[in-house]
């Protein structure tokens, strides 16, 4: 089947994530996913060296096929992104001067009812990136305790009724686990009823709760992020692609308080930190699609990117 993929922010990524034009350069894609963002890049930059990583086969495949014209310059290997600074030694890189994050799922993986990610279509209640780990979101649902799903709904999907959903899932499973999509829509159904105009679709925050907790995948940013801080040389950039609020917050978070100089808490009236800063800001404010973007691909209406530079 063809990966399809649209890119998003594409312009603003190559405007932002910038390199030397004059000598050789080295950047890893911590989520190829069909190689969009790599292939803009690599054909930018002819003296780019690209590493490419993603934790689910397919995208390996399908990027692997459409960055053939830069064999030689580029290579793809399968892990997760929070492992980049060991995959980059690994490949015999101790320093890169850019690293790229466009986190989350793409097209495929949504839009393929086998893989369970979405609640539109009746498939299993996989919902893995990698097809080999551990963890199904049927798994979670069928075997993790109340607590720790009232967690999930909470933390990862933002639902006031976690509480009321987590229960419904123990009173449910008692009957007949969980086993594939529809199971958990006919139960979002039942427990929280239909939306009102201009709200969300029940399921839509259930299903993402469980799709973060299925692949850790905040968990994913926050040492993501650190390691790309760790392996970055000075000057090189830093960019994220986030998809919703919770991923935003830590990249933000993340680059503000890297960004500063002192880090003691306000009401110390001299700073006894000595942090230096250890980013600095590119983007002052996150980067959304623009109208000819949003027009082409509703999926890009989410997005925010934001860039900053190894000090
Ligand atoms: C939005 S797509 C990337 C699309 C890509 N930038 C392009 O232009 O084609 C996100 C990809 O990241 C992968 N991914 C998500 N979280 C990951 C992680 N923690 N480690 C490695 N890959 C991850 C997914 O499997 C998916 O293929």
């Amino acid at each position: 089947m063809a990966f399809e993929h649209v890119s998003v922010l594409k312009k603003e990524v190559l405007e932002h994530l910038v390199f030397p034009q004059d000598r050789p350069c080295r950047l890893i894609d911590g989520t190829l996913g069909g190689g969009g963002h790599s292939f803009a890049l690599l054909e930018k930059y002819p003296h780019l060296e690209l590493l490419g990583i993603d934790r689910d086969e397919n995208a390996l495949a399908a990027a692997g096929e459409r960055l053939a014209p830069f064999a030689g310059r580029f290579k793809a290997v399968k892990g997760t992104y929070s492992q980049l600074a060991d995959l980059a030694r690994q490949h015999g890189w101790e320093q890169v001067d850019g690293v790229l994050l466009d986190i989350g799922v793409s097209s495929p993986q949504i839009d393929t009812a086998e893989r369970g990610f979405s609640w539109r279509e009746n498939g299993p209640l996989d919902m893995r990136m990698d097809q080999t780990a551990p963890t199904t979101a049927a798994r979670l649902l069928n075997r993790s305790p109340e607590t720790e799903l009232v967690r999930i709904f909470k933390e990862y999907g933002e639902l006031k009724q976690a509480r009321k959903i987590a229960a419904a899932v123990i009173a449910a499973r008692e009957e007949r686990p969980f086993a594939s999509t529809s199971d958990l829509v006919a139960l979002c159904d039942e427990v929280l009823g239909r939306a009102r105009k201009g709200e969300l679709p029940r399921p839509t925050l259930v299903f993402q709760a469980l799709r973060i907790a299925v692949n850790d995948e905040l968990g994913e940013l926050e040492r993501g992020l650190e390691a790309a801080l760790e392996i970055l040389s000075p000057g090189g950039r830093l960019a994220v692609i986030s998809f919703h609020s919770l991923e935003d917050r830590i990249v933000k978070n993340f680059m503000r308080e890297a960004a500063k100089d002192c880090i003691c808490p306000p009401r110390l009236p001299v700073c006894c930190c000595n942090h230096k800063a250890l980013l600095k800001l590119v983007t002052r404010h996150a980067l959304t699609a623009e109208k000819e973007e949003l027009e082409l691909n509703r999926r890009s209406a989410p997005a925010r990117l934001r860039v900053a530079e190894k000090c």
